[in-house]
Order: C-alpha cells, then sequence, then structure tokens
C-alpha cells in the first residue's frame, strides 16, 4: 500500500493574497482535477456543491473560505461586521455537519478580542494562520485516530464501510479509512466493502477510488447488498465516518449508515465510528435536534445526466440520518476508543469544557 494519498484534498495557495485550491470531487475518479476558488461565493459554491464535501474537509474550506472573502479592501471600521457578513454567509452552504460551524466560530473567535487599531492587513494575517493551523491540526487528528483504531482490524478480516470517510474527506488520510490505512502500514491483510452510497455514490466514485488507488484490497457493493454480505459472514467489523455527534453519541453520518447499524447489530457484527473532537456537538443532547440536510430531488431522479424516474414524481432527499449510539459499539477518536457510548463517556472524554 502506498503512504500518501495520490491527491491534495485542500490547500491554501500563496500568501495572505492567495487563494483555495481543492481536487473537484464531482469529477472523480474519473476525472482528477483542480478547482481554484478566489472569492467567498466560490468556496460556498463549493461546498454546497459537493465539489468538497466531508464534515473535516467543509470545516477546512469554510476557514480557508473566510480568508478569500476578508481579502476585497475592507476597510478595519468594517473589518467585524463583514467578518460576520462573510462567516454567516457561509454557514448557509450546508447545514448537518457540525465541522462547518465549529471552524467558523474558531476563525472568528480568533479575532476576539483584538487590539484596537490594528491594521486589516495584520488581522486577515491571524485569520489565514488560524485557518492553516485548523488545517494541519485536522491532518494531525486523522493520523492519531487512525493509531487508535488500527487494531481494531484483525487479521483477514472484512470490514464494511458506508460513503466516504477518507482522505477526500478531510484535510488527508481520513477517519473511517485512516483506521484501515493505519491498519494496512502495520502490515494487516483485511478486505473491504465499500457501500456505493446512493444517492450521489461517494462510496463508489471516492472510497472505491482512494482505497484502490492506495493499495487496499476493496469490492464495491450497491447499498441494498450489505445484508446479504454480512449474511455471509464476510463481514466481522463496520466503521463509518461522522457529520455530527450529539451529547449522548447519537451520530449523524451519510444517509443508509442508520441502516447499515441496524443491519451490523442483526448479525452480532461491531459497528464503529471514526470521528475527531471536532465532529462532536455537545450543545445537543440527542440526535433528535441534529439538523438533517434535505437535497435537490434531482440528485435521484436525474443523477449523473440521465434521467432515471418518471418526470414530476414526488422524491424526498433527506443527505444523512441518525444512528443511535445504543447500536454504536464505540467512537474512534484522536484521543483514543469512547466505549461504551454514553453521555458519561463522551464527557470524560472531552473534559466538562466539551470537544
Ligand atoms: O454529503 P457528504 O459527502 O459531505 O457526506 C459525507 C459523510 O457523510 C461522511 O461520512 C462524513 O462527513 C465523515 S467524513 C470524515
Amino acid at each position: 500500500m502506498t503512504q500518501n494519498p495520490p491527491f491534495r484534498t485542500i490547500e491554501w495557495v500563496g500568501d495572505i493574497d492567495g487563494f483555495v485550491r481543492l481536487i473537484d470531487q464531482t469529477l472523480l475518479p474519473t476525472t482528477v482535477q483542480y478547482r481554484d476558488c478566489r472569492t467567498v461565493e466560490e468556496v460556498w459554491e463549493a461546498i454546497r456543491s459537493l465539489r468538497v464535501r466531508g464534515a473535516p474537509a467543509i470545516g477546512v474550506a469554510a476557514a480557508m473560505g473566510v480568508v478569500v472573502g476578508m481579502q476585497k479592501n475592507v476597510p478595519l471600521g468594517g473589518f467585524a461586521s463583514r467578518l460576520q457578513e462573510v462567516c454567516d454567509y457561509l454557514r448557509t452552504s450546508r447545514p448537518t455537519a457540525v465541522n462547518l460551524f465549529w471552524a467558523l466560530e474558531r476563525m472568528q473567535a480568533h479575532l476576539q478580542p483584538h487590539p484596537e487599531g490594528v491594521k486589516p492587513e495584520r488581522l486577515r494575517k491571524l485569520l489565514l494562520e488560524e485557518s492553516l493551523r485548523i488545517e494541519t491540526e485536522d491532518r494531525a487528528m486523522c493520523r492519531a485516530i487512525g493509531l487508535a483504531g488500527k487494531d481494531l482490524i484483525g487479521e483477514g478480516q472484512g470490514v464494511l464501510t458506508h460513503c466516504n470517510a477518507g482522505g477526500l474527506a478531510t484535510a488527508d488520510y481520513g477517519t473511517a479509512l485512516a483506521v484501515m490505512f493505519a491498519a494496512a502500514e502495520s502490515g494487516k491483510r483485511f478486505h473491504v466493502f465499500a457501500d456505493e452510497t446512493r444517492p450521489l455514490l461517494q462510496g463508489a466514485r471516492l472510497t472505491a477510488w482512494e482505497l484502490h488507488e492506495r493499495g487496499i484490497d476493496v469490492t464495491l457493493i450497491c447499498d441494498n447488498m450489505a445484508a446479504q454480505v454480512m449474511k455471509e459472514g464476510r463481514v466481522q467489523l463496520v466503521i463509518v465516518g461522522a457529520d455530527r455527534i450529539a451529547a449522548n453519541g447519537d451520530t449523524a453520518n451519510k444517509i443508509g449508515t442508520y441502516g447499515v447499524a441496524l443491519l451490523a447489530r442483526a448479525h452480532g457484527i461491531p459497528f464503529y465510528v471514526a470521528a475527531p473532537s471536532s465532529t462532536f456537538d455537545l450543545s445537543l443532547s440527542s440526535g433528535d435536534q441534529i439538523p438533517i440536510e434535505n437535497r435537490d430531488g434531482r440528485e435521484i431522479t436525474h443523477a449523473f445526466g440521465r434521467q432515471t424516474a418518471p418526470e414530476g414524481v414526488k422524491v424526498y432527499n433527506p443527505a444523512f440520518d441518525v444512528t443511535p449510539a445504543e447500536l454504536i459499539a464505540g467512537i474512534i477518536t484522536e484521543k483514543g476508543i469512547i466505549r461504551p457510548v454514553t453521555n458519561e463517556s463522551i464527557r470524560s472524554k472531552w473534559g466538562e469544557s466539551g470537544a
């Protein structure tokens, strides 16, 4: 297996007047093309249209989006209001992944309080530094998650994952896939089943591509095959990522994750979530309070350039679901595994101050 990903998910190019460069994930796996975002509107569009996606990567993109949003000759007097405006705008790009809100809060908090009379140039530099710190920290958290979880994978086992929680979904290396990369790096041999993940096929287009490119043994299945594959005894472990984890451990992740967790429970297979501290939202007592994104029905009826349903048919397209904590064997974090998943174990992992 190769050590480093064959792509760069997102990066800042240049100095404070630079721009955001991201791999356009809507074109994968057939085209590897980078997209440069030089305005906050372009960053917003990239997040909304899933050119950059996956909770931690969205957080990094939003933080860098703030920097480009503050570039256009913002006078000192209008700096604070423009910063608020840019952050509020980016907050409307997608609702479920808490990393977006977490990163924007961090960017704002970084300048508060700032001494009176500091030049906008200096403030913009501070914002750029904070966005780069968020990116660097995310890389480190992914590596730590990999190390924390790698021993869960036994020699010769089958591991199933849903959606994409890999390097493409983070600054680098991933969360659920980090566990697999770390296990492979330690010499373990195992087999991954990747759910294709309807409707936008993040599993087929992104996870299968990433694992295949990195030399990890992966088999793609349609979502509705998971039960049969489990029944045949081919899966010993499930690991998925997360978009937001409430204080009691209820976990929002890509639509279909809840079904996979139920199937895992029915077949006696441990179901793990891998996520960094930035994905925990301890202000929510349970998963019922997590906002679930509803996306355009055309993603189901007209995906990838072909109409596959009658014109005008009603469609419901929630992009995420919530898996109750009781179905989760453990949450793999950068600070070790939270197990069992309860209010108390989550609080004690992140301390009273919260994640
Ligand atoms: O709609 P997406 O592609 O942004 O959904 C992504 C997921 O659900 C991932 O599993 C989650 O963000 C974890 S990424 C480490």
